[in-house]
């Protein structure tokens, strides 16, 4: 008998009957904008549970450490009990989204290097955006788990785009969690998907990911389709 640990937005955690592990579902839903615009969607859960587990597999074969250890069913994977670092960690390689609106500059423009960002996850807050003295001196995380979050971070981030360049998308942006183990080891966690990154088509600039939903621009399942069609197939 499984018991419902925790429900998110997109995601069930569930215990599983070794402590250790947690048991995954991923859910239906799409939301924005801290939950405001939500819409159920068929095949969501089957679509980023494949495409998380996928790119959580090739993390771990170019030595990332994380969460993931197996997909289990179309919907749900079994992933190693973690304490959630409560930190969004963002990594943009090109202007989008709330950074071209807060600093009025034009989406698409390339940045002089990646930036790393954070956002304090709390929703009745709307996840604020803070700085790595805030993530140290709120006690959120130390001065050495900062540096090694963020050097995880930027390594991803170097991993993703080579891997997302196979599949002809350019990786704008993204947000990870990280999460600590029994034994205080920081491993990467959550998802990583249409939901939680930007994926442009190179040349075009077309948008594959949750933007589609964000945006009422259609065809939203669709794009997440095409993004694991073109991770496995190309
Ligand atoms: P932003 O431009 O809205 O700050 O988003 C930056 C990246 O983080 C983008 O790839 C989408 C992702 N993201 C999430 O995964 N969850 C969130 O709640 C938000 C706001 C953004
Ligand atoms: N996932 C967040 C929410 O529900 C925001 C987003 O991804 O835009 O609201």
């Amino acid at each position: 008998m499984m018991n419902l640990l925790y429900e998110g937005k997109a995601k069930q955690l569930y215990s599983c009957e070794e402590p250790d592990k947690v048991y995954v579902h991923y859910k239906n839903s799409a939301t924005a904008f801290n939950g405001i615009k939500k819409e159920e969607f068929e095949k969501k859960g089957v679509l980023n549970n494949t495409i998380t587990s996928l790119i959580f597999n090739y993390l771990e074969n170019a030595g990332v450490r994380t969460h993931f250890i197996e997909k289990v069913n179309d919907t749900d994977q079994i992933c190693q009990h973690v304490t959630i670092i409560p930190l969004e960690v963002i990594i943009r390689n090109i202007v989008a989204g709330s950074m071209a609106k807060k600093y009025g500059l034009p989406e698409g423009q390339v940045l002089a290097k990646p930036v790393f960002e954070l956002s304090y996850k709390n929703d009745a807050l709307g996840d604020p955006l803070i700085n790595d003295d805030h993530a140290v001196a709120l006690h959120i995380v130390t001065e050495d788990e900062l540096a090694f979050i963020k050097f995880q971070a930027l390594r991803i981030n170097m991993l993703l785009q080579e891997f997302f360049l196979k599949a002809n998308l350019t990786l704008v942006d993204f947000k990870i969690e990280f999460g600590k183990t029994k034994n205080n080891q920081i491993i990467l966690a959550d998802e990583i998907s249409p939901d939680t990154c930007r994926l442009w088509e190179v040349g075009t600039q077309e948008k594959f990911d949750k933007d589609r939903f964000r945006r009422d621009l259609g065809g939203v399942m669709e794009a997440y389709e095409e993004v694991l069609r073109r991770l496995t197939h190309e």
